[in-house]
């Protein structure tokens, strides 16, 4: 078979791709390890910038995020025992919408498969190679595929085949680690408050985020050693509690499920195109999960990597193709300094000293007392850094 466009990797940077492709008259072949069923229970992120937002209504997914998301206006940072409201609206002019990253990838899904979209899910064997681009998988019925395309886009997560079909040595990563991961559960009870909390505190981060007026997403600060199984629902709200508790705010609590443990990494890697392979999202960078930029960020590669495919099917000549790490990575860096910013304001350091302590309270201080300060934070969480 034969495609213009094959796309490794059926998450929403992959499946929005293939949209937008569509819409401009492009036709591509998406492809997934995982089944559809897997990607659309696997809890991830709930965040989505305005850009996202728009991208997703304008380019005709679906307006059910509009409909059943969530707008947000404002989030708290929590320190010292007290809630500092932050509010986007104000400041810059902008919300973000809680709308879970798997209602995301339903919406993709659903709408690739109305329009007649090609996406095959639980492929197996991937193998791909540049020259001549060429994807071969084992299709979910046991078939040996071989798929010929003129480009081929790697959004295949952070572990990506893509990133490593790339020739030895081309590729520069920037990478950092964090002594510390999150620890993710939901919760069923209401709602403890009606934005999103993130919370400094001695004990280390919390963040108490949102599902549905019944079900809550938390997260808390741990050591990347933790396992799961060791936390039930007491020792879990006993730790919550310590860190989000007091002065009058009080969580509310109920039965736990969907228990993990989140890593921390930063990383890297450009050049994000060579020859006729395209990397977009997690394949090509992993932010620290601090302000959920990660899906925000694959969408934002997508926008550029739509334009760029366009102008290469319309012009024919690889121009376009070149300026695409240039373009993308723009914003890639702006992200990565957003969450590491974010994450290094808000988290527990083991061996911090006491001046790193009140130095950090003095940041949070600056950040919500300083009108400036507060924008700042605004603009980055919302990902208003003018056009990308
Ligand atoms: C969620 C996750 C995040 O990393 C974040 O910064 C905010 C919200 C969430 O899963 O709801």
């Amino acid at each position: 078979t034969r495609t213009q466009v094959a796309i490794v990797g059926a998450g929403p940077a992959g499946l929005l791709l293939s949209h937008l492709l569509h819409r401009s008259g492009i036709e591509s072949v998406v492809i997934d390890i995982r089944t559809h069923e897997e990607i659309a229970t696997t809890i991830r992120a709930g965040i989505l910038e305005p850009g996202s937002v728009r991208m997703l209504v304008d380019s005709g997914v679906s307006d059910r995020v509009l409909t059943e998301g969530d707008r947000h206006d404002g989030v708290v940072l929590r320190f010292d025992g007290d809630n500092h409201r932050i509010d986007f609206r104000e400041l810059v002019g902008e919300s973000v919408w809680l709308y879970p990253q798997t209602d995301v990838f339903i919406d993709l899904a659903d709408r690739r498969k109305t329009d007649g979209g090609d996406v095959r899910y639980g492929v197996r064997d991937t193998a791909v190679s540049i020259d001549p681009p060429v994807v071969t998988f084992t299709e979910a019925d046991g078939r040996p595929t071989r798929l010929a395309a003129d480009l081929i886009v790697g959004a295949d997560g952070s572990r990506s085949n893509c990133r490593h079909a790339f020739p030895d040595g081309l590729r520069t990563e920037w990478f950092r680690e964090y002594p510390f991961a999150w620890f993710g559960f939901l919760a069923e009870a209401p709602q403890s408050h009606p934005e999103l909390i993130y919370a400094r505190s001695e004990h280390g981060f919390a963040l108490v985020s949102q599902r549905t007026s019944t079900m809550q997403r938390m997260y808390f600060q741990c050591a990347p050693t933790e396992r799961p199984e060791d936390w039930d629902d007491e020792r879990i709200w006993a730790e919550m509690r310590k860190r989000v508790n007091g002065n009058g705010f009080t969580l509310q609590e109920g039965p736990i499920s969907g228990k993990t443990v989140l890593p921390f990494r930063s990383f890297v890697t450009a050049p994000m195109r060579h020859g006729r392979l395209l990397l977009a999202g997690d394949a090509a960078h992993t932010v620290p999960p601090t302000g959920a930029k990660g899906l925000n960020l694959a969408l934002a590669d997508v926008r550029v990597l739509h334009e760029v495919i366009d102008e290469y099917f319309a012009g024919g000549s690889d121009e376009s193709l070149r300026r695409y790490t240039d373009r993308a990575l723009d914003r890639v860096w702006k992200a990565q300094h957003f969450s590491y910013w974010a994450t290094t304001l808000l988290h527990s350091i083991d061996g911090a000293s006491p001046f790193d302590l009140e130095r950090q309270r003095g940041e949070l201080a600056m950040l919500t007392e300083s009108r400036r300060g507060a924008a700042y934070f605004a603009e980055g969480y919302t990902g208003s850094w003018g056009p990308s």
